[in-house]
C-alpha cells in the first residue's frame, strides 16, 4: 500500500470521494480499498447513473469514481449531465473490458480518466490523486468566477439543457497575426464558464488553427466531419464529434491538417450554419479565428452576436484594424456589435514610449478601448507550455489574468445579465442575417 501518498495530493488533504457502481459488490471493495489511505473519504455510494447525478450535485464530491455499464442510466450519460452541473467533480470511468470506442466516448462526455476492473490498489489511488491534482486549478477557478459573479445575473442550470440555451455567438478576431486571438478566445471561453453556463469552444482558424495546443487537446474529430452534414446535422451528430477539455469545456476542433481547410472553404456558409444550428444547446459559443479575411469568416462575422476585435499598440495593428472597422461600417453592422480590446499593452515605461498610447489609438478610431491586457510573456508562456489557461491561475488578482477575467465578466454580464440587451442582440443577430450570402467585395458598398 503507498502510505506515502497522504501528502501527495497536498498536506493534510482529504479527497472526497463518490462511488457509483450497479453492483454493491464492486462499491464495497473499493470502499475498502480506499479505506487504508487516510486522505481519502469516500462521502456517498448508489447504484444508478441517476443517483449519481442526484448525489453530484447534492455532496459535491471531488472525484466520482463511476461504472460504465449499468441500466438506467449509463455512466457516459451521468457524466455528461454531471460536467455540466457540477463541473468541480472529475469523474473516473470504470469498465471490465478495455472497449477503446467506450473510453473514447467516456473521455468525449468529460471522463478525467479510467480503470480497467478489476482494479488494483496502486492503480486506483495512483488515478485518483492524479486526477484531483490536475483538477485542483480548475475547481477552483469554477468556484472563484461563481462567487465573482453577481447572483442576480447567475443563471439557474436548466434541467433539459438543450435546444434553449441563450446562444450568443462570440466572434473573436485580430487582422495582426500574433495578437493574442487565440490566447484570448481560449481564456474566453474557459473565464464564461460557471455552473449552469454552456460554453462551445470553435477553431475556426481553419489551417493553422491553436485550439489544440493552448488546450493541450487530441482528437480525430473535427468541424471537417460536419461539414457534408450541414442540412440534416443533429444535436446527436454533434455531440460525437465535440471534445471535452479537463475542465469541462466542450470544442469544436478545426480541421487537423491544412489543406483539409479546403473542405470547409468549398461552403464558405458552413461553420456559421452549423453554429447557428446548434447554439440553442449553448449560452455561449467562442470563436477563435485567423487574421485571413474570407467569406467563412464574413459569414461568421454575420452570425455573430458580438466580435470582439483585439489589437495591439503598434502602428501597424492599429492601420489594420481601422480598417477593419471600416469594413464592419459598410457591412451596417451596429458599432456595439465589436468590442475593442487591447493586448499586449507594455507596462514598462521605455517600451511605452515607442509605442502608441491607448488615448491616441481610441482618438484615431473614434472607438473606446474596452479591456487592455498587459503583457506578460512569462505567465503566457507557462500557461502554454503547461497546457492550462491564463484564467485558470490561483492569484486572479494579478495581470493578465485580471483582465482576462475582466473581459469575461463584462461580456457576461452585457449579454446575460440585461434582458433587453439580449433581446436587442437578438434583434441585430437577425437583421445581419439576412445581408448573408454576398461575397466579400460585393457586399461593399
Ligand atoms: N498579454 C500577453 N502577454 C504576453 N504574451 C502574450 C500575450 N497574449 C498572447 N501572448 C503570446 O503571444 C503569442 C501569440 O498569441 P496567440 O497565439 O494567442 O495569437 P494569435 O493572434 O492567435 O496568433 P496567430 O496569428 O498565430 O493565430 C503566444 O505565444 C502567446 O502566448
Ligand atoms: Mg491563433
Amino acid at each position: 500500500m503507498n502510505r506515502a501518498g497522504a501528502n501527495q495530493s497536498g498536506e493534510g488533504e482529504i479527497i472526497s470521494i463518490l462511488l457509483v457502481d450497479d453492483i454493491p459488490e464492486t462499491r464495497e471493495n473499493i470502499k475498502k480499498l480506499l479505506a487504508f489511505e487516510p486522505d481519502f473519504k469516500v462521502i456517498g455510494s448508489v447504484g444508478t447513473g441517476r443517483e449519481g447525478v442526484a448525489m453530484a450535485k447534492e455532496l459535491r464530491p471531488n472525484i466520482i469514481i463511476m461504472d460504465i455499464n449499468m441500466p438506467d442510466m449509463d455512466g457516459i450519460q451521468a457524466t455528461t449531465l454531471i460536467t455540466e452541473a457540477v463541473p468541480t467533480a472529475a469523474v473516473i470511468m470504470m469498465s471490465v473490458q478495455n472497449d477503446p470506442d467506450y473510453l473514447r466516448r467516456a473521455m468525449l462526455a468529460g471522463a478525467r480518466n479510467f480503470l480497467t476492473k478489476p482494479i488494483l490498489p496502486d492503480e486506483l489511488y495512483n488515478t485518483i490523486r492524479t486526477v484531483h491534482i490536475r483538477n485542483k486549478p480548475i475547481a477552483a477557478q469554477y468556484t472563484a468566477m461563481q462567487s465573482a459573479v453577481p447572483l442576480e445575473t447567475q443563471r439557474k442550470p436548466s434541467a433539459e439543457g438543450v435546444g434553449n440555451r441563450a446562444g450568443h455567438i462570440i466572434v473573436v478576431y485580430s487582422p495582426q497575426g500574433g495578437a493574442g486571438c487565440t490566447t484570448v478566445a481560449t481564456n474566453l471561453a474557459s473565464g464564461l464558464m460557471k455552473e449552469g453556463i454552456r460554453v462551445l469552444l470553435v477553431d475556426a482558424d481553419l489551417q493553422f488553427g491553436d485550439v489544440s495546443v493552448f488546450l493541450n487537446l487530441q482528437s480525430q474529430s473535427t468541424m471537417v466531419d460536419l461539414v457534408g452534414n450541414v442540412e440534416d446535422l443533429d444535436t446527436e451528430l454533434f455531440d460525437n464529434i465535440v471534445v471535452t477539455h479537463d475542465s469541462g469545456l466542450k470544442v469544436l476542433m478545426g480541421p487537423a491538417r491544412p489543406e483539409y481547410a479546403e473542405v470547409i472553404q468549398s461552403n464558405p456558409n458552413a461553420v456559421a450554419q452549423i453554429l447557428e444550428k446548434i447554439a440553442g444547446n449553448y449560452d455561449f459559443i467562442i470563436v477563435d479565428t485567423s487574421r485571413h479575411l474570407d467569406e467563412t469568416l464574413l459569414a461568421l462575422f454575420d452570425a455573430a452576436t458580438k466580435i470582439v476585435l483585439i489589437g495591439m499598440p503598434t502602428l501597424a495593428s492599429v492601420k489594420n484594424l481601422r480598417f477593419v472597422l471600416d469594413l464592419f461600417d459598410q457591412l451596417t453592422y451596429p458599432p456595439d456589435k465589436t468590442m475593442m480590446i487591447l493586448n499586449r499593452v507594455p507596462t514598462d515605461r521605455n517600451r511605452q514610449k515607442l509605442l502608441i498610447s491607448t488615448d491616441r489609438i481610441e482618438k484615431f478610431l473614434k472607438r473606446s478601448i474596452e479591456v487592455e491586457i498587459p503583457e506578460d510573456e512569462i505567465t503566457a508562456l507557462t500557461a502554454m507550455s503547461k497546457g492550462v489557461l491564463i484564467v485558470a491561475q490561483r492569484d486572479r488578482s494579478r495581470s493578465p489574468v485580471k483582465e482576462l477575467i475582466q473581459l469575461a465578466e463584462l461580456l457576461h454580464t452585457r449579454l446575460m445579465g440585461n434582458k433587453d440587451h439580449v433581446e436587442e442582440d437578438e434583434a441585430d443577430k437577425k437583421g445581419q442575417q439576412r445581408k448573408t450570402g454576398f461575397g466579400l467585395l460585393s457586399r461593399k458598398n
